[in-house]
Parts: C-alpha cells; sequence; structure tokens
C-alpha cells in the first residue's frame, strides 16, 4: 500500500505577507488554482494511492479538514502539539500508517512545492518503489543550477538515473555557500527534492539506529494518542520532550541505506518570492504581476496586489507585495531575509 504522507506543519515565513502563521503558504493557492496542500495531492490522483496522511499543526486542523474534505480526499490527520521538525513528523504517520498495513511504503510530500511536469515524477515512483521495496530509503534528486545553501545535496555512488535508483554516497544537508559552490562545480552532485519513499518500517528502524531518543519520545507520544472526529492527536508531553531535528540531518545523513532517483520534473520549492517569481508567468520586462497592478518602465519585478491598485515607476528586481493589512517592499535578492520581518513581528506581538 502506497500512502501519501504531507507534511504541512511549516510556518512559510518568507513568503511574508500572504503567507500567515495563522494561515501559511501551504493553505493557499500559491501557485495554480488550489491550494499548496491539495496540488500536492493532486499530482497522485491519476495512480491512486491510499488515503493520506497529513501531518500538521494543532491551529490548522480545520483548514486542513475543510480543504481535503473539499476536493474529495479522505485523509487521516495527525496533529502536532508543537513542531519538532520533518523526523518526528514522519515518525508518526510510519507508526500511523503500519497500523493499516504493516508493509506500507510511503511516499513522504513537502506540502510545498511546485512541480511543472507531475508526469515525470509520477514516472520515477517505479523504480523509487523498486528500491524501497528492498528496505532502500529514496529521495528524488534535482540537477542543482545554482549554490543554493538551503537544501541538501545528494551524491549518488554511480551516474544517477531516472530509470534506476542508486546508491547514495553522501548526503549533505544544508552545506554552507563554500561548499556548495564546490558541490555545484563538481557536477557530481544533485539537490534533494526533499520528497522521500519508503517502508513505514525501514524509517522506523533507520531512526532508531540513528536517533533512538527521538523514536522513544514519538513512539510514547502516539502510543498515548487520541482520536477526536477527524483527528489524531498524539500526547503532547512526550512529544514536547522529542528533539526538532528534520529527516535529513536525523536520519539521510547518516542512513548507509540511502537510494537516489533522478528527478527532471521542473521541480521548484516555492520557499520565498524570489523562487515564486522565478516560475511565475512574466511580462515582456520580466516582471511577474498580479492583480491590479499598473507599472511604467519596471523590470525584473514581482508585484502582488490583493486589496487595491499598486503602481510602480521606474524601479527593477522588486519585490512588493500587497495585502489587505500589510505591504512588504523588498530586493529580489534579499527575498530569503523576509523571514526576519515574520520574526520582528511575532517578537513584538
Ligand atoms: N508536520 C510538520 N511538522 N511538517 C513540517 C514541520 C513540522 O514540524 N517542519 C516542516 N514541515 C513541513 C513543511 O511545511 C514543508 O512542507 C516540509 O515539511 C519541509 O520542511 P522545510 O522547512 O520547508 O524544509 P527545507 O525546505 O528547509 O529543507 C528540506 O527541503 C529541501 C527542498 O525543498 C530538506 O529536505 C532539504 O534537504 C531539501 O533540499
Ligand atoms: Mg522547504
Amino acid at each position: 500500500m502506497l500512502i501519501p504522507v504531507v507534511l504541512a506543519g511549516g510556518a512559510g515565513t518568507r513568503l511574508w505577507p500572504m503567507s500567515r502563521a495563522s494561515f501559511p503558504k501551504q493553505f493557499l493557492p500559491v501557485v495554480g488554482p488550489r491550494s499548496m496542500l491539495l496540488e500536492t495531492l493532486d499530482r497522485f490522483a491519476g495512480i491512486e494511492p491510499a488515503d493520506p496522511i497529513v501531518v500538521c499543526q494543532e491551529a490548522h486542523r480545520f483548514v486542513v479538514a475543510e480543504q481535503l474534505r473539499g476536493a474529495g480526499w479522505r485523509a487521516e490527520i495527525l496533529l502536532e502539539p508543537a513542531p519538532r521538525n520533518t523526523a518526528p513528523a514522519i515518525a508518526l504517520a510510519a507508526l500511523q500508517a503500519m497500523v493499516r498495513d504493516p508493509d506500507a511504503m510511503l511516499l513522504v510530500l513537502p506540502a510545498d512545492h511546485a512541480i511543472r511536469d507531475p508526469e515525470a515524477l509520477r514516472a520515477a515512483l517505479g523504480p523509487a518503489q523498486a528500491a524501497a521495496r528492498q528496505g532502500r530509503l529514496v529521495t528524488f534528486g534535482v540537477t542543482p543550477t545554482r549554490a543554493e545553501t538551503g537544501y541538501g545535496y545528494i551524491e549518488a555512488s554511480e551516474p544517477p538515473s531516472a530509470e534506476l535508483a542508486v546508491p547514495i554516497q553522501r548526503f549533505v544537508e544544508k552545506p554552507d555557500a563554500a561548499i556548495a559552490e564546490t558541490y555545484l562545480a563538481s557536477g557530481r552532485y544533485l539537490w534533494n527534492s526533499g520528497m522521500f519513499l519508503m517502508r513505514a518500517d525501514r524509517y522506523l528502524e533507520e531512526l532508531g539506529a540513528h536517533r533512538p531518543d527521538m523514536l522513544d519520545a514519538v513512539t510514547a507520544a502516539w502510543e498515548a494518542r487520541q482520536s477526536d472526529l477527524d483527528f489524531l492527536r498524539v500526547a503532547p508531553a512526550p512529544f514536547a520532550a522529542c528533539e526538532a531535528e528534520s529527516v535529513d540531518f536525523a536520519v539521510m545523513e547518516n542512513t548507509a541505506e540511502g537510494c537516489v532517483v533522478a528527478l527532471d520534473a521542473g521541480w521548484s520549492d516555492v520557499g520565498s518570492w524570489q523562487a515564486l517569481w522565478e516560475i511565475a508567468d512574466k511580462d515582456a520586462a520580466g516582471n511577474a504581476l498580479s492583480g491590479d497592478v499598473i507599472t511604467e518602465d519596471v523590470h525584473g519585478s514581482l508585484i502582488h496586489a490583493e486589496s487595491r491598485l499598486v503602481t510602480a515607476v521606474g524601479v527593477d528586481d522588486l519585490l512588493i507585495v500587497e495585502t489587505s493589512d500589510a505591504v512588504l517592499v523588498t530586493h529580489r535578492e534579499q527575498a530569503q531575509e523576509v523571514k526576519r520581518i515574520a520574526a520582528a513581528l511575532k517578537r513584538d506581538n
């Protein structure tokens, strides 16, 4: 049984002010006509996977339940009392999946990606499943185009292929800029797309081998879970005692069982306004405009107007985002820094 596991617990702070703590980007129609959560699941509707598991924050339970129900997905919704990053979130999903099927296979999906060619992604599932059935933890690797420091880097032990999962030689999560440059220049590394395919039991074994403390905390929290209508709530105290760490640091950097399938599907992590500008349809001057916007002599900018007319004259490479209660203006190169505004707002409130 192939169970999609959607990780929908992130804060999305770099897409402020469109993405808010109370309503982060994964629940908004950022790229397509539907929310990123639904677009994530829609990519696999054609292959009819089992009912998905969505892991998210308690605060977002109603929006998640409503969106899924509205789209006809019957999902299990696991609520985290506090965010502990992705390694514990996937462990919860693995424990839950094994109730349905002890041989369950997890297709782990971040809820904040754009994929231009979902068919290519579906095709990559074949070789990934073949390796996952044998107990491997399979990632989907994307050819890097810049020395991005926000991604994991994968060195395969043999030339990567879209038809065959090959063993991972080295997995390095979020290297610093100098190291990322050398990886890019070597031509031997792929970006980790953040999607994984693996057997639920194998993930738990690998987590237990490398982070037994996390496995213990998550298991205790899951065993004391309570179900309430649409939701499964894990026990707050043991879950809070779990350290926060991503699957990439906790498991993928340490396991000897990683494999990678090359993915050429127009993948993009919609992490920042810069990333959105890159994948957006642009006019002849390189502007991505949405809403009521008028420009004169503006180039290379993203301007998003939600509640009033926004105009710009004689500026280049800006990000201007207007919502009913907040406006952001920054340079495209500073897109990563937007999270500082969200952090400052959190501090001050
Ligand atoms: N349920 C839950 N709980 N979900 C979470 C949590 C959590 O505590 N933290 C993050 N998520 C969700 C986010 O909403 C997102 O969909 C996904 O997990 C990945 O988390 P990010 O925080 O966006 O990770 P990242 O972008 O820094 O890094 C990961 O993705 C990169 C590609 O986009 C890593 O896997 C990198 O190696 C990878 O290159
Ligand atoms: Mg991300």
